[in-house]
């Protein structure tokens, strides 16, 4: 078997402002190779999607950013990139399940990669690309997720592994399969194999069922049913027209 690449730099830091920020300054310093993986058991300001704060417990979560540096990747395909960490993190989360002897049904992926349990959402995945020309030069995965915080704000519908499967886990052990799981989608996605884009289809939060959504801030109810390779929502509306809609103007209503 190859050797795996993601993990194989790895820089732990005790306290950062954010892994994200920290992987984009090193790699503009030309300091990171392909599969680095930025641990930080605390963050200071992390950071969410759409410029929100992501609040983690420190030395309890997994705060964490990986750096992918494609061959040959099209911008107008790097979608795949946020369907594979959403797919690596779902495996280990499902995997903790498996082993605590529970069902993995209610593990799935809401657009466009937040990883949920049921509703609560124990997952959240912040990407940056770099593009040159028309190529994706290199890629930041921004992953948190929360493992062992039990002290989580019951209005944001937020979970655990600890909460949902009654034991602590060891945080080590979780990034070594997170890095293993991303190693195995990443083959996938240089492969160009379609199995990346079905198996993200396959786990969509709320598949083929009426969900509130907010169209350019408007409520709007419709099935989600795909995301397209340019990371669009593909949702049918009542009279059966599907069309594709971006972050910039399609979201799930808050609950
Ligand atoms: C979201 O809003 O759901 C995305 C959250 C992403 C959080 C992670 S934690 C590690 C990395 N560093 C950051 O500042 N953000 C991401």
């Amino acid at each position: 078997m190859a050797p795996r690449n993601i993990g194989q730099q790895f820089i732990e830091l005790a306290s950062v402002d954010s892994t994200n920020k920290y992987a984009a300054e090193q790699l503009a310093l030309r300091k990171l190779r392909h599969g680095a993986v930025i641990l930080a058991h605390e963050q200071t300001a992390g950071r969410g999607q759409r410029g929100r704060v992501w609040r983690s417990g420190g030395g309890l979560d997994l705060t964490a950013s990986v750096v992918l540096m494609p061959q040959r990747m099209r911008v107008a395909g790097q979608a795949v990139l946020a369907k594979m960490a959403a797919l690596a993190v779902h495996d280990v989360v499902a995997d903790a399940f498996r082993q605590a002897g529970l069902d993995v049904g209610p593990v799935r992926i809401k657009w466009p990669n937040d990883v949920l349990v049921d509703r609560r959402k124990i997952s959240g995945i912040l990407i940056k690309n770099e593009v040159v020309g028309t190529l994706v030069q290199s890629c930041v995965v921004g992953i948190g997720l929360n493992v062992n915080n039990t002290d989580l704000e019951a209005d944001i519908q937020a979970t655990s592994l600890r909460l949902e499967t009654g034991r602590e886990h060891d945080r080590r052990a979780v990034l070594e399969a997170l890095c293993d799981r991303l190693e195995a989608w990443w083959q996938r996605v240089e492969a160009e194999d379609p199995v990346v884009g079905q198996a993200y289809a396959d786990l969509l939060w709320s598949r083929g069922r009426f969900a509130e959504l907010l169209l350019d801030g408007e409520p709007f109810t419709g099935r989600p049913m795909d995301v397209d390779e340019e990371g669009r929502l593909l949702v049918e509306d009542g009279e059966g027209r599907v069309r594709a809609y971006g972050t910039e103007r399609l979201r799930f209503a808050p609950r």
